[in-house]
């Protein structure tokens, strides 16, 4: 059966006394998380004090993004081992932001996820379509795309050791999340992709929604078959708030 991933996307906030007591109030509340993961990713200068706080919890480190380049001359970029060393198991690739923001391709995005794995990581590739592609009827075939280019590099079998989240690009940060129902159609679409190609991994793959995720709509997220966390912006900045998301993923577990 798949384990739950709760994770949380920092974005570029925080700073050092904030963190220390989000990471603190998430670990307090960790004794009853029972079958569900935590992650917490923070931006790169706090990767190394969250990792000594987490050391001796449950909860786990990422990073927000990485480098799809091992060394060298690559001014402002992060290296796959770096994160690894400081202790980070995942690294997100492929968000909505740094493919709008920053340029970011999916071939780019399909060479990060390859580093990342090649070092040790655990890549979270996060794919979706923005409201236009929906309203045209694109969702899948945009998912697929942003999947396909992922699997022309790395081979579905890659994706038994990484994760999958679903993001509609209209549902972040906007208030607005995908109904259950809406979500569910996507995951099911993207683990059959998968599931054409290699069942075992489609099977065991977690596929997270996120999106505008919250205490009050997880519980019916999460009780759709093919949702098995969530990925968190928002909602991940206090701990109250993320541990209601971490607990509604406890009772659809149970
Ligand atoms: P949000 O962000 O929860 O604030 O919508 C989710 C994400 O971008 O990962």
């Amino acid at each position: 059966m798949r384990r739950f991933l709760v994770a949380g996307n920092w974005k570029m906030n925080g700073d050092s006394a904030a963190n220390a007591a989000l990471v603190a109030g998430i670990i307090a509340g960790l004794e009853a998380s029972d079958g569900v993961d935590v992650l917490v990713c923070p931006p790169y200068p706090y990767l190394a004090a969250v990792a000594a706080q987490v050391s001796d919890s449950s909860l786990l480190l990422g990073a927000q993004s990485v480098s799809e380049h091992t060394a060298g001359a690559f001014t402002g970029e992060v290296a796959p081992a770096m994160l690894q060393e400081i202790g980070c198991r995942y690294v997100i690739v492929g968000h909505s932001e740094r493919r709008a923001l920053y340029g970011e391709t999916s071939e780019q995005v399909a060479a990060k996820f390859q580093a990342a794995q090649d070092a040790g990581l655990t890549p979270i590739l996060c794919v979706g379509e923005s409201l236009e592609e929906r309203e045209a009827m694109a969702t899948e075939s945009v998912i697929a795309g942003q999947v396909a280019a992922v699997v022309a590099v790395s081979g579905v079998d890659a994706f038994a050791s990484a994760v999958i989240a679903y993001e509609p690009v209209w549902a972040i940060g906007t208030g607005e999340v995908a109904t259950p129902e809406q979500a569910q159609d996507a995951h099911f679409h993207i683990r059959g992709l998968l599931a054409a190609e290699n069942a075992d991994v489609a099977a065991n793959l977690q596929i997270l929604y996120g999106g505008s995720m919250k205490g009050e709509n997880a519980p019916g997220l999460l009780s759709m078959p093919d949702i098995d966390g969530g990925l968190i912006g928002g909602a991940s900045l206090k701990s109250a708030d993320f541990l209601a998301i971490v607990n509604a993923g406890v009772e659809a577990v149970r």
